[in-house]
């Protein structure tokens, strides 16, 4: 029994030594130490055995059981770091790493920065001003005194009686030339509130205002400047008209229509027809404004003009719902 268990036990070491892969290693598991394994049989030959040797041959089949089977796990594990190793070593280090999805600045960003480029290459200068401003910059220092009719097509919303969400940025014309002696010219972008909302109006927009004031500045610059201004926006061959208009703060006062861009100016839906698109309001600064901030009107004029930026960006894109800036769609967005 003896030499047939040191016979087993060589056997299952040389097995052991040839096997070089998991499957082999189980097989020799199977072959000694399954159920109808080598040893396991050898356990079931005891009873051949005369008495007062099982107990000493049935340690010694176990040892040798339980030393194969630790021999076995050990070779299983080392297996097992070798394939991980391996894995590892598979990684194709060239492979081009996956993409991460890639943002885009908003379009009304984009329009915004492309309009104030375009003026501080002119030499204006940016300025800003506060969301939530007093009605003294809103409207009294705009020539709209409290009943001023104006004031219907600028509802907004009041925090108290006299704070309120701005309704456009020409407040930021106030707040500038109250704080600097002339010249100054000056563009202000930022948001707006109006108690608006349809398909071209929402109750936040976003506005360009921009003036310039100084000895001797006459309607020609305004044109000069705002001409040159859509010439840059809108291509060189983009025709562009005045049409006179009002505001309480600009005397005269006019608002700039360029060519349809939709249909060249021969008449369609979006234009209603006209062929023409209004794009901005301007004029002359109103005497009375000039006053308000300590400006003497007689020493000093100007001009100043205001755009939405959405409007804007519809235009130049052929975008027909300004709802689709806000709703953040990134499918949308993602095409700018
Ligand atoms: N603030 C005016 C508006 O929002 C636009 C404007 C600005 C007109 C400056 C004239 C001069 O409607």
């Amino acid at each position: 029994m003896k030499e047939k268990l040191e016979h087993l036990s060589a056997e299952a070491e040389r097995a052991l030594s040839t096997a070089e892969d998991r499957n082999q290693l189980m097989q020799v598991r199977s072959q000694f130490l399954g159920r109808k394994g080598k040893l396991t049989l050898l356990i079931r030959q005891l009873g051949t055995l005369p008495e007062q040797e099982r107990p000493l041959a049935g340690q010694l089949i176990n040892q040798a059981k339980n030393s194969l089977a630790d021999k076995i796990d050990h070779r299983l594990a080392a297996i097992k770091e070798k394939e991980e190793n391996q894995q590892q070593e598979t990684l194709d280090p060239t492979l081009p790493g996956r993409r991460l999805p890639r943002g885009s600045t908003h379009p009304v960003t984009h329009v915004n920065d492309e309009i104030t480029g375009i003026f501080t290459a002119m030499g204006f200068q940016i300025a800003e001003g506060p969301e939530v401003e007093l009605d003294f910059y809103n409207f009294e220092a705009l020539n709209m005194p409290p009943d001023h009719p104006a004031r219907d097509m600028h509802d907004t919303f009041y925090i108290t009686e006299d704070v309120l969400l701005r309704t456009h940025t020409s407040p930021v014309q106030i707040r500038t030339m109250e704080k600097h002696k002339p010249p100054v010219s000056i563009i202000a972008p930022g948001r707006v509130y109006r108690r608006d909302s349809d398909i071209s109006h929402t109750p936040m927009f976003h506005q360009i205002e921009g003036f310039m004031v100084g000895e001797d500045i006459s309607f020609s610059h305004l044109k000069g400047v705002l001409t040159a201004f859509v010439h840059h926006m809108f291509g060189a061959d983009c025709a562009i008209r005045f049409r006179p208009s009002f505001f309480p703060f600009t005397e005269p006062s006019a608002e700039i229509d360029i060519q349809c861009v939709i249909c060249a100016g021969k008449g369609c839906r979006v234009c209603s027809g006209s062929g023409w698109l209004e794009i901005l309001g301007s004029g002359m600064v109103h005497p009375a404004v000039f006053k308000m901030v300590g400006y003497d009107p007689e020493q000093v004029s100007g001009f100043a003009f205001g755009m939405g930026i959405e409007r804007i960006a519809m235009l130049k894109y052929g975008i027909d719902d300004i709802r689709l800036f806000f709703e953040n769609d990134v499918r949308f967005l993602d095409q700018f």
